[in-house]
Protein backbone atom coordinates (compact mmCIF):
# COMPACT_ATOMS: atom_id res chain seq x y z
CA UNK A 1 0.00 0.00 0.00
CA UNK A 2 1.31 3.19 -1.56
CA UNK A 3 0.10 6.84 -1.15
CA UNK A 4 1.64 9.11 -3.66
CA UNK A 5 -0.68 12.09 -5.05
CA UNK A 6 0.19 14.51 -8.12
CA UNK A 7 0.14 18.19 -6.17
CA UNK A 8 -1.71 20.14 -6.20
CA UNK A 9 -5.00 18.51 -5.59
CA UNK A 10 -7.90 20.64 -6.39
CA UNK A 11 -11.34 21.05 -5.13
CA UNK A 12 -13.83 23.75 -6.13
CA UNK A 13 -11.89 26.30 -4.28
CA UNK A 14 -8.93 24.72 -2.67
CA UNK A 15 -5.68 23.16 -3.76
CA UNK A 16 -3.62 21.32 -1.15
CA UNK A 17 -0.59 20.36 -1.03
CA UNK A 18 2.68 19.70 1.38
CA UNK A 19 3.65 22.15 3.97
CA UNK A 20 7.37 23.29 2.76
CA UNK A 21 10.11 25.67 5.16
CA UNK A 22 8.18 28.38 3.24
CA UNK A 23 5.02 28.04 5.19
CA UNK A 24 6.28 28.98 8.77
CA UNK A 25 4.92 32.51 8.50
CA UNK A 26 1.07 31.18 7.53
CA UNK A 27 1.24 27.99 9.82
CA UNK A 28 2.41 29.93 12.76
CA UNK A 29 -0.48 32.57 12.21
CA UNK A 30 -3.09 29.31 13.02
CA UNK A 31 -1.07 27.18 15.33
CA UNK A 32 0.15 30.14 17.99
CA UNK A 33 -3.48 30.70 18.46
CA UNK A 34 -5.40 29.49 21.40
CA UNK A 35 -8.73 29.09 19.99
CA UNK A 36 -6.95 26.91 16.99
CA UNK A 37 -5.71 25.20 19.92
CA UNK A 38 -8.32 24.29 22.31
CA UNK A 39 -8.81 20.99 21.26
CA UNK A 40 -6.00 19.74 19.93
CA UNK A 41 -3.13 17.88 21.67
CA UNK A 42 -0.83 20.99 21.33
CA UNK A 43 -0.24 24.44 23.33
CA UNK A 44 0.09 27.57 20.72
CA UNK A 45 3.30 27.26 19.11
CA UNK A 46 5.91 29.71 18.80
CA UNK A 47 7.61 30.84 15.48
CA UNK A 48 10.49 29.20 16.27
CA UNK A 49 8.83 25.87 16.68
CA UNK A 50 6.79 26.03 13.74
CA UNK A 51 10.33 26.03 11.96
CA UNK A 52 11.49 23.53 13.73
CA UNK A 53 8.31 21.34 12.61
CA UNK A 54 8.63 22.59 8.88
CA UNK A 55 12.37 21.57 9.24
CA UNK A 56 11.66 18.19 10.00
CA UNK A 57 11.05 15.79 6.58
CA UNK A 58 8.30 14.04 8.67
CA UNK A 59 6.10 17.26 8.30
CA UNK A 60 6.28 17.87 4.93
CA UNK A 61 5.78 14.07 3.28
CA UNK A 62 4.77 14.33 0.03
CA UNK A 63 4.36 10.02 0.23
CA UNK A 64 2.50 7.59 2.66
CA UNK A 65 4.56 4.44 2.32
CA UNK A 66 4.57 2.86 5.18
CA UNK A 67 1.91 2.53 8.28
CA UNK A 68 2.40 5.22 10.99
CA UNK A 69 3.14 7.68 8.81
CA UNK A 70 0.71 10.76 8.43
CA UNK A 71 0.89 13.08 5.54
CA UNK A 72 -0.21 16.79 6.35
CA UNK A 73 -0.93 19.00 2.72
CA UNK A 74 -1.69 22.49 3.56
CA UNK A 75 -5.61 24.10 2.13
CA UNK A 76 -4.88 26.69 -0.04
CA UNK A 77 -7.32 28.87 -1.29
CA UNK A 78 -7.15 29.25 -4.83
CA UNK A 79 -8.74 32.45 -5.18
CA UNK A 80 -6.31 34.39 -2.85
CA UNK A 81 -3.56 32.05 -2.85
CA UNK A 82 -3.87 32.23 1.36
CA UNK A 83 -2.82 28.93 2.97
CA UNK A 84 -5.57 28.77 5.29
CA UNK A 85 -5.23 25.45 7.15
CA UNK A 86 -3.79 21.80 7.23
CA UNK A 87 -5.72 18.17 6.56
CA UNK A 88 -4.35 15.38 7.94
CA UNK A 89 -4.34 11.58 7.48
CA UNK A 90 -2.84 9.28 9.49
CA UNK A 91 -2.15 5.84 8.23
CA UNK A 92 -2.99 3.47 11.38
CA UNK A 93 -2.29 0.50 10.22
CA UNK A 94 -1.84 -1.64 7.10
CA UNK A 95 -2.85 -5.07 8.28
CA UNK A 96 -6.43 -3.50 9.02
CA UNK A 97 -6.05 -0.84 6.37
CA UNK A 98 -7.29 1.93 9.21
CA UNK A 99 -6.65 5.56 9.61
CA UNK A 100 -7.50 9.14 11.19
CA UNK A 101 -8.35 12.01 9.78
CA UNK A 102 -7.52 15.86 11.63
CA UNK A 103 -7.56 19.44 9.86
CA UNK A 104 -7.60 22.95 11.42
CA UNK A 105 -7.97 26.26 10.11
CA UNK A 106 -7.17 29.97 10.83
CA UNK A 107 -10.81 31.22 12.21
CA UNK A 108 -10.29 33.67 9.36
CA UNK A 109 -10.97 30.81 7.19
CA UNK A 110 -14.01 29.43 9.08
CA UNK A 111 -17.79 29.07 8.14
CA UNK A 112 -16.97 28.78 4.67
CA UNK A 113 -16.63 25.10 4.33
CA UNK A 114 -13.08 24.67 3.51
CA UNK A 115 -12.48 22.30 7.00
CA UNK A 116 -15.30 20.01 5.18
CA UNK A 117 -14.22 20.26 1.79
CA UNK A 118 -10.20 19.49 2.49
CA UNK A 119 -11.72 16.93 4.79
CA UNK A 120 -13.52 15.51 1.62
CA UNK A 121 -10.33 15.58 -0.50
CA UNK A 122 -8.69 13.79 1.92
CA UNK A 123 -10.76 10.93 2.64
CA UNK A 124 -11.07 10.60 -1.31
CA UNK A 125 -6.45 9.78 -0.90
CA UNK A 126 -7.46 7.33 1.88
CA UNK A 127 -10.03 5.45 0.14
CA UNK A 128 -9.27 5.89 -3.12
CA UNK A 129 -6.16 6.26 -3.44
CA UNK A 130 -4.31 4.57 -0.26
CA UNK A 131 -7.01 1.56 -0.23
CA UNK A 132 -8.04 2.17 3.07
CA UNK A 133 -10.66 -0.19 4.56
CA UNK A 134 -11.63 2.11 7.81
CA UNK A 135 -11.15 6.26 8.43
CA UNK A 136 -12.04 7.47 11.81
CA UNK A 137 -11.67 11.08 13.79
CA UNK A 138 -11.99 11.53 17.29
CA UNK A 139 -12.96 15.16 18.51
CA UNK A 140 -13.84 16.65 22.06
CA UNK A 141 -17.42 16.85 22.82
CA UNK A 142 -16.57 20.66 23.23
CA UNK A 143 -15.97 20.71 19.95
CA UNK A 144 -19.54 20.71 17.75
CA UNK A 145 -17.64 22.88 14.96
CA UNK A 146 -15.33 19.77 14.18
CA UNK A 147 -18.45 17.22 14.94
CA UNK A 148 -20.44 19.40 11.97
CA UNK A 149 -17.72 18.98 9.65
CA UNK A 150 -17.58 15.68 10.31
CA UNK A 151 -21.48 14.93 9.79
CA UNK A 152 -21.35 16.93 6.75
CA UNK A 153 -18.49 14.90 5.32
CA UNK A 154 -21.09 11.89 5.95
CA UNK A 155 -19.14 9.97 8.92
CA UNK A 156 -21.01 7.95 11.79
CA UNK A 157 -20.87 9.11 15.34
CA UNK A 158 -19.60 5.43 17.15
CA UNK A 159 -18.65 5.96 20.29
CA UNK A 160 -18.29 8.63 23.22
CA UNK A 161 -15.79 8.42 25.70
CA UNK A 162 -17.05 10.22 29.04
CA UNK A 163 -14.36 11.96 30.62
CA UNK A 164 -11.51 9.44 29.25
CA UNK A 165 -8.83 12.19 28.99
CA UNK A 166 -7.48 14.84 31.04
CA UNK A 167 -6.87 17.32 28.72
CA UNK A 168 -5.35 20.92 28.98
CA UNK A 169 -7.08 21.10 33.32
CA UNK A 170 -10.59 19.34 32.42
CA UNK A 171 -11.44 15.93 31.56
CA UNK A 172 -11.98 15.61 28.09
CA UNK A 173 -14.94 13.79 26.74
CA UNK A 174 -13.65 12.50 23.43
CA UNK A 175 -16.27 11.27 20.36
CA UNK A 176 -15.46 8.95 17.65
CA UNK A 177 -16.41 8.98 14.29
CA UNK A 178 -15.70 6.89 11.54
CA UNK A 179 -16.38 5.52 7.43
CA UNK A 180 -16.06 2.98 6.00
CA UNK A 181 -14.92 2.32 2.69
CA UNK A 182 -18.06 0.89 0.91
CA UNK A 183 -19.88 4.16 3.18
CA UNK A 184 -17.24 6.58 0.98
CA UNK A 185 -18.38 4.73 -2.07
CA UNK A 186 -22.33 5.16 -1.50
CA UNK A 187 -21.80 8.71 -0.94
CA UNK A 188 -19.54 9.25 -3.81
CA UNK A 189 -21.89 7.14 -5.91
CA UNK A 190 -23.63 9.67 -8.80
CA UNK A 191 -21.93 12.87 -7.06
C1 LIG B 1 -12.94 22.51 13.32
C2 LIG B 1 -12.90 23.62 12.28
C3 LIG B 1 -12.00 23.25 11.13
C4 LIG B 1 -14.32 23.84 11.77
O1 LIG B 1 -14.34 24.97 10.93
P1 LIG B 1 -15.69 25.39 10.20
O2 LIG B 1 -15.39 26.63 9.47
O3 LIG B 1 -16.82 25.38 11.18
O4 LIG B 1 -15.93 24.18 9.20
P2 LIG B 1 -16.04 24.28 7.63
O5 LIG B 1 -14.80 24.87 7.07
O6 LIG B 1 -16.44 22.95 7.12
O7 LIG B 1 -17.21 25.34 7.42
C5 LIG B 1 -18.54 25.01 7.80
C6 LIG B 1 -19.29 26.27 8.02
O8 LIG B 1 -19.22 27.06 6.85
C7 LIG B 1 -20.57 27.29 6.33
N1 LIG B 1 -20.42 27.32 4.86
C8 LIG B 1 -20.38 28.44 4.14
N2 LIG B 1 -20.20 28.13 2.85
C9 LIG B 1 -20.12 26.79 2.77
C10 LIG B 1 -19.93 25.88 1.70
N3 LIG B 1 -19.78 26.32 0.46
N4 LIG B 1 -19.87 24.57 1.97
C11 LIG B 1 -20.03 24.11 3.23
N5 LIG B 1 -20.21 24.93 4.30
C12 LIG B 1 -20.25 26.26 4.06
C13 LIG B 1 -21.38 26.16 6.91
O9 LIG B 1 -22.74 26.50 6.97
C14 LIG B 1 -20.77 26.05 8.30
O10 LIG B 1 -21.19 27.11 9.08
P3 LIG B 1 -22.00 26.88 10.46
O11 LIG B 1 -21.06 26.15 11.36
O12 LIG B 1 -22.31 28.24 10.91
O13 LIG B 1 -23.16 26.04 10.08
C15 LIG B 1 -12.38 24.95 12.91
O14 LIG B 1 -13.23 25.33 13.95
C16 LIG B 1 -10.96 24.81 13.46
O15 LIG B 1 -9.99 24.87 12.72
N6 LIG B 1 -10.84 24.63 14.79
C17 LIG B 1 -9.55 24.55 15.43
C18 LIG B 1 -8.85 23.25 15.15
C19 LIG B 1 -9.70 22.06 15.53
O16 LIG B 1 -10.38 22.07 16.55
N7 LIG B 1 -9.63 21.04 14.69
C20 LIG B 1 -10.38 19.84 14.89
C21 LIG B 1 -9.72 19.00 15.88
S1 LIG B 1 -10.62 17.49 16.09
Amino acid sequence: MRLAPTYPIETERLLLRPLTSEDVDSVHAYQSLPEVCAYVPYEPRTREQVEERLAKPEFTRHELDAEKQALTLGIVVKDTGRLAGDVMLFWHSEEHRSGELGYQLHPDHWGRGYATEAGRAALGLAFEELGLHRVIARIDAENPGSAAVLRRLGMRQEAVLHENEWFKGRWSTEIDFAMLDREWRALSHGA
